[in-house]
Parts: C-alpha cells; structure tokens; sequence
C-alpha cells in the first residue's frame, strides 16, 4: 500500500535523523601553508610544521613536490612540475605520504619519466605498485659475494676489468670519449644476440643529457631489440631540476623490484656529474650552505646511499642482484675533482676513459692503467678468465716499452717480440660501437692472441681475422661453442678444437708470403 504524503516525510525524517545520529562528527585539523617564494624549480613554502623530510606536498593548483630542507619557519620544497603555474601566495598540503613511483614488469619496453609518466605514447604504464623512490640499501648481512658475471661484450672490459652482478663500476672519462657507449652496448650484449637469453634487466636512466643524445640512447637501445627487456627512464636537461634529482632514485626502486624477487637488474646512470650539479642548483635555491667546488656537503652521501642499494643478495633473500654502471664526467682527464674521486671511492671499480685514445682512434678509449675492478676475477668466466690470465700484464708492459722505443732505438728479438704482440693485442681490444661479442668469440680472441697465432699476421688483415672468427667457430668448434656459451667453462678437447679451428682459419687469413709462392706472386692483384 503506497504510503501518504506525510508519511513519507515522516519515514524520510527518521531515516535521516538516524544516519545524522550514527555519522561521528567532529573538527580536523589540517595544515595548510602557503608559498612565500617561487623560482628555478623550488618553492620555499611557511605555515606548515609538521611536514617531514621527503615528504610528498600538493600545491593548490595541482603540482607536486617534495620536502628538500625544513627549517623553523620554512620548507625548501622541490617542485616536481617546474614553476609552471606555481605562484607566491598558493596554499599547500602536506600528504603524509613519500613520493612514489610504479614498478613492476609492466614498465619493461617502456620509456618513462622519473615518476613513471609514458613518454613513449604506448598509453598509461601498468604499474604492480607504487614503491617509494628512497629505500634503504639491503644490509650486510643480506648480501653475498659478487662472483657471477655480467658480459658487457666488450672484450677490453670482458678480459681485464670483468663485471660481476652485484658490482657498482663507475664509468669515468671527459666529454664525448664513449661514456655513454659502454653502458648501452652493455644493455644491448643482454638481449639474447649474444647469449640464448640474458635473465639480466636493463635500465638506462638519462639525467641532465640533451635530448638528442638521449634520442642517441634510445634508438641504440630499441634498434638492437634490447628494448623488450629495458626500462628507459628520462629527465633530460629541459626537465625539472626536482625530476633530474630524483631520477637515478627513481630508477633504482624500478631495478630493485626485480632485484628483491631473486631476479638481476642491470642500471646504467647517465651521469652522476649532472645529477650533482642539479643538487649544487637545488641546495643553493633553498640557501643551504655550500662546501667543496659550491656543492653543500652531503652529496657523497646522496650519492653513497643511492649505490649502496646495487647488491647481491644472499640465497635467503632470494639471490637476486642489482648490477650499477654509474657514470661521471672529468675536466681535461681530472680524476681527482671532488664528484669523480668522491665516486670512485664509493664504486668497486672504475673504467677510465681517456681522451687521447680516444682521438687516436683506440675505441673503446679505455685507460688499462687507470681502471680497476676492486671486485676481482672471481667474476670472470672460467674460460675468459684462463685464456686472459696474463693479457693485462702484456699490455700494460707493451704500452711502456711502446713509449720508450718511440725515440728510436733498435730493440732487441724479445722486445721486438713484446712489441709485435702487443701491437695484436690492441687491436683485438680495439671493437666498433653497438657490435658486443659472444664471450666464445671473446676467448677465441684472445687464445689467438696469446699462443703467439696472430703475430704473424699483418695488423691490417686483423679486422678480416675478426670478422669471419664467429662463423669460423661456429663451423669448426661448434660443440665448444655451445660449452663456453651456456657455461663459460671449456674442457681440455673444447679448447683444442678451438685452438685447431683458430690454426685453419688464421691460415685463409695470411697473405700470400711472395717469395714462396711464385704463382701467387705472378697473379696480378
Ligand atoms: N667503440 C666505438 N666505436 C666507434 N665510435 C664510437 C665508439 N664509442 C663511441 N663512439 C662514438 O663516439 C661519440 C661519443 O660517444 P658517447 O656519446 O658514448 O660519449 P660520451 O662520453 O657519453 O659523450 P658525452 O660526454 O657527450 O655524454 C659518439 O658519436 C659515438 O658514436
Ligand atoms: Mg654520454
């Protein structure tokens, strides 16, 4: 039975009398500041007491960013949008909250910002979660020894300074002497052209880099099919100063989602002399006071707690690794600068580049004397490790008699000896852009090499030699192949096949020698 006029209002007014009587009504407080000051990518914001460092605040006018230094009275707050919109006056809202970015497989083969916005046009990054962009490093006790390899497929780096998972290798040298090639051949040495499949996950993450070399990075990356197995997170130099400083961070929370699920990530941070600047810029907007070269005194430790967090993980933590591949820019081949030594002694280990080599055609330009690796040839490859056991040593000895008999001089058989190998030696350092080895062909090389093969083979047939050896290997010595490939171990029958294949095929090498082959001398060319 429908119901009257006034006792629908009745029923109504009891109903909402109940839900009045159950809702808890009461004052909350909220802080609401306002922004005093406005300019290069910070604000200083009164009127809010209880925000904490890194916390994540909202403006009125929806730009985000976070709290960089709190004072009695002020917060020195880095905006994460740029000044754009932001004016003196704007209320503000802490939001209890850090800032946080997503992580999760969904990012791989995407090209993101440090807060995890597409840039790629693919549509929105499906996130697993949302991580915090500062954690803290795994502790001691959670960690193991570095001792498993990552191939970068650069011989010079293979052979001499091999990198382990877990490692942290700074990449150091001046201005456009290959910084920045090291790291994304390395990238591109995991997609599987070399190997059956790298379990290794990449990140290279732009900071401060100009767009077109960022272009550069990206099309290398995407162009070899490493992208599947990537994230590229960019801020370049038209970004924010708030999003450069938090991009390397922002990065290492995406690797470690990986890292803490017993998988291996691989982080390529181009570069830490940008990310210092931009905390240079920011530390004397929000009038913090400066130390050494201008820069405010904690940026070791920004720097220190941000490579800390690449570790290898013990088994109980699910053995998982985070591979970091820091690089720094020098001034004129400056190691001791404040940011590169502060690196270096942070890092286990630096490949330094150097300019000169550079410019007289050495590439990759690496300076054998001045990079290290502290972790040690526990992480080489077994059979890389046998075959270039004293391949440093030669060289390093090389390069010193080199200068020496540079100003004339006749060198006795055993220097002229020393001389002629290690000339061989580097060429087969010597590797085009883009173009890593299978670590087969690594320790061919370097077999050829070292028992004396190539000494008899003119330097300029050397890129021939290097050029059929895959195929030759595949050929002859496939079964040793397949060993060093999925083991990086060769038996005693392994190595000497390929020793028999390297023995043909230097021989379809060798030129003809006239004197002994006067058909061949006859023929015209
Ligand atoms: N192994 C190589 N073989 C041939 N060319 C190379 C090699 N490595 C680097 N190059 C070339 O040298 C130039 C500089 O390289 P790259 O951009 O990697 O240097 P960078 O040190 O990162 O420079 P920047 O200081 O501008 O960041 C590029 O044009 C690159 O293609
Ligand atoms: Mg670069």
């Amino acid at each position: 039975m429908p119901l009257d006029a006034p006792a629908r209002a009745d029923a109504w007014l009891a109903e909402a009398r109940n839900r009045l009587g159950a809702a808890t009504l009461g004052t909350q407080a909220e802080e609401i500041g306002r922004v005093e000051e406005v300019g290069d990518g910070i604000a200083l914001v009164s009127g809010l007491p209880g925000v904490r460092l890194d916390e994540l605040l909202r403006f009125g006018r929806g730009q985000s960013g976070f709290a960089q230094v709190l004072e009695r009275d002020r917060i020195g707050c880095v905006l994460l949008d740029g000044v754009d919109g932001a004016e003196a006056g704007d209320s503000v809202r802490g939001t209890g909250d850090v800032v946080r970015v997503p992580v999760g497989p969904g990012l791989l083969g995407r090209v993101v910002d440090p807060l995890g916005r597409p840039l790629d046009g693919k549509g929105p990054v499906a996130a697993e979660r949302l991580d915090p962009i500062e954690r803290p490093a795994p502790e001691i006790i959670d960690r193991d020894l570095v001792v498993q390899p990552v191939q970068t497929g650069l011989l010079v780096v293979d052979a001499l300074f091999a990198l382990g998972r877990g490692q942290r290798e700074l990449i150091i040298g001046d201005r456009a002497t290959g910084k920045t090639t090291i790291g994304i051949d390395t990238i591109i040495n995991q997609t599987g052209i070399n190997q059956a499949a790298s379990d290794i996950v990449c990140l290279y993450i732009a900071v401060g880099q100009k767009a077109s070399s960022v272009k550069r990075a990206i099309d290398a990356i995407q162009g070899s099919g490493a992208a599947a197995r990537s994230i590229i997170v960019v801020a370049g130099s038209a970004s924010p100063p708030g999003l450069q400083w938090i991009a390397p961070f922002a990065g290492m929370a995406m690797a470690e989602y990986f890292r803490d699920r017993g998988g291996h990530a691989l982080v390529v941070i181009d570069d830490l002399s940008k990310h210092a600047a931009t905390h240079r810029e920011i530390a004397l907007l929000t009038r913090q006071s400066p130390g050494r070269e201008a820069y405010p005194g904690d940026v070791f430790y920004v720097h220190a707690r941000l490579l800390e967090r690449a570790a290898k993980l013990s088994q109980a933590k699910g053995g998982g690794s985070l591979t970091a591949l820091p690089i720094v820019e020098t001034d004129a081949g400056n190691l001791s600068a404040y940011i590169p030594t502060n690196l270096i002694s942070i890092t286990d280990g630096q490949i330094a580049l150097d300019a000169k080599l550079f410019y007289e055609g050495q590439k990759p330009a690496v300076d054998v004397g001045a990079s290290v690796s502290r972790v040690g040839g526990k992480t080489q490859a077994p059979a890389l490790r046998e075959a270039a056991k004293t391949l440093r040593l030669d060289y390093a000895q090389f390069l010193e008699l080199e200068a020496f008999t540079r100003f004339g001089g006749m060198p006795d058989t055993r220097v002229r000896g020393q001389l002629t190998r290690g000339a061989r030696i580097r060429a087969i350092l010597h590797q085009p852009q883009h173009a890593p080895l299978r670590l087969a062909d690594e320790v061919a090389l370097v077999m050829a090499v070292q028992s004396g093969l190539l000494d008899t083979l003119p330097l300029e047939d050397l890129a021939r030699f290097r050029l059929g050896l895959r195929d030759a290997l595949d050929q002859g010595a496939a079964e040793a192949v397949r060993a060093v490939q999925a083991a990086g171990k060769l038996d005693g029958a392994q190595k000497q096949s390929i020793q028999d294949v390297l023995h043909h095929y230097v021989q379809t090498i060798m030129p003809p020698k006239k004197s002994d082959d006067p058909v061949a001398a006859a023929q015209p060319a």
